[in-house]
């Protein structure tokens, strides 16, 4: 089957199973090009691992420190005739080239928020590796339905207090135009967006995992989160998503509690924005990405998902005096260079001027639309897409 991307707004329904491998490659040889991370993670448990940073997490855990892998994720399996989802060929790449590696990787498929899932994962980690060191939580979701209430809850992406109107992008036809976006209108906006992305369901899994011993001694736990310039702040950092990343950055603290008998630390890191399939559907950013890669990449600052990842275990979470540096705040700063100053007033200049006509000068609105297509396995040079794509990829551990 001849597989082309077909998209729907900041959606891509299709996906290409060697793109997608070439992708795993590309930052497998990243990562190993960094060399050994030392004093690195040896088993690791990636809630989150089929996609953007949490993917990037489990490649860094594996081949930049020989760890044991478990994968959490909900992806669509390819079938008879069907395709599968980016995740699910990114997984069958990723455990196909570490098993090559002699490294331990299994994948559940399933819903993290629920307590089944957690419960296999338990019952995984101890048949197969006894304990983890390193818990990666990584989830991005729009909804969950809560393990203990069955309630079903929906995330929005308001303002909060008052209407925000900015510059947007339609990143596949290079308009822009001014957006408004209204702000919530109830209380339950905010807190259903807590109850998606805020800290409970991280401390569901500690607490479970906990719960049935398969925490090493000095195990360490680390989410992710975003802050951002002041320009996506009303529909960022200050909207109902932000409430959701303070709840989930508060958590720490219940967390080092919970952790402190096992000499267990937790973290949140602040990560840098990122094309990602999560990112893409948030209005307002995007256009403020096309900015800053232009920016980063014109400074050679420029990462990924895999350089920030890489860069976090290396620099942050496993240095060699094993202290980790952290702000007024406690979170971990990997968002560093996107934030330096001479960035982000350059950004916010930029912001000023952009327009349709000169979007593509101003901007890397083209390498936005290319990463964006790489999530999906396309535009990949090394790939011919006229030809047949591999279909019915598997992922080696899930029957
Ligand atoms: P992503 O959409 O690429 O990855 C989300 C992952 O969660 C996938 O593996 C998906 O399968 C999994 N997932 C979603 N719902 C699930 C469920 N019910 N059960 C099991 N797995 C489920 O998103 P991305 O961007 O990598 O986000 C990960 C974290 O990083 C989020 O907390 C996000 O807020 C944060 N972050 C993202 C930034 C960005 O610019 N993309 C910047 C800074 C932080
Ligand atoms: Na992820």
């Amino acid at each position: 089957m001849i597989i082309q991307p077909r998209t729907r707004g900041f959606i891509c329904l299709t996906a290409h199973p060697d793109g997608a491998h070439q992708s795993i490659k590309n930052q497998i040889e990243y990562v190993k090009s960094k060399g050994k991370i030392k004093n690195g993670p040896k088993k690791v448990l990636v809630i989150g691992a089929s996609t953007g940073f949490g993917l990037s997490s489990r490649i860094t855990a594996a081949f930049g420190s020989d760890a044991a892998t478990v994968g959490v994720f909900f992806e669509k399996p390819a079938s008879e005739g069907k395709m599968g989802t980016a995740g699910w060929y990114n997984t069958a790449a990723f455990e196909k080239e570490a098993h090559e590696a002699g490294l331990y990787a299994k994948s559940i498929n399933g819903d993290a928020f629920s307590d089944e899932v957690k419960k296999e994962t338990i019952e995984l980690i101890k048949k197969d590796l006894g304990q983890v060191d390193l818990v990666v939580y990584s989830l991005a979701s729009p909804r969950r339905t809560h393990p203990k209430t069955g309630v079903a809850y929906a995330s929005v992406l308001k303002p909060i207090g008052q209407p925000f109107t900015n510059k947007t992008v339609d990143f596949h036809t290079g308009v822009v135009s001014d957006i408004t976006i209204n702000p919530v209108e109830n209380d339950e906006d905010i807190s259903n967006t807590v109850a998606v992305m805020g800290g409970e369901d991280w401390k569901f899994w500690i607490e479970d995992l906990k719960a049935a011993g398969v925490l090493a001694e000095g195990v360490q736990t680390v989410a992710y989160s975003y802050i951002g310039p002041e320009l996506t702040f009303p529909i960022y950092r200050n909207g109902t998503i932000g409430q959701a990343k303070n709840d989930l950055e508060a958590t720490v603290t219940v967390l080092n509690d919970l952790l402190k008998d096992l000499n267990g630390k937790s973290y949140v890191s602040v990560n840098k924005a990122l094309v990602t399939q999560s990112s893409s559907a948030i209005p307002v950013v995007p256009l403020y990405i096309s900015l800053l890669y232009k920016v980063m990449k014109a400074k050679g600052t420029h990462e990924g998902t895999i350089e920030q990842i890489q860069r976090l275990f290396a620099e942050r979470l496993y240095t060699e005096n094993g202290n980790v540096e952290l702000d007024s705040a406690g979170r971990i700063r990997i968002d560093d260079w996107e934030m330096a100053e001479d960035v982000q007033a350059e950004v916010a200049k930029l912001w000023e001027q952009t327009s349709t006509e000169n979007l593509s000068e101003i901007s890397d609105i083209e390498g936005y639309r290319k990463e964006f297509f790489n999530l999906f396995g396309f535009q990949f040079d090394e790939i011919d897409y006229e030809k047949d794509a591999n279909e019915n990829v598997q992922v080696p551990s899930i029957e």
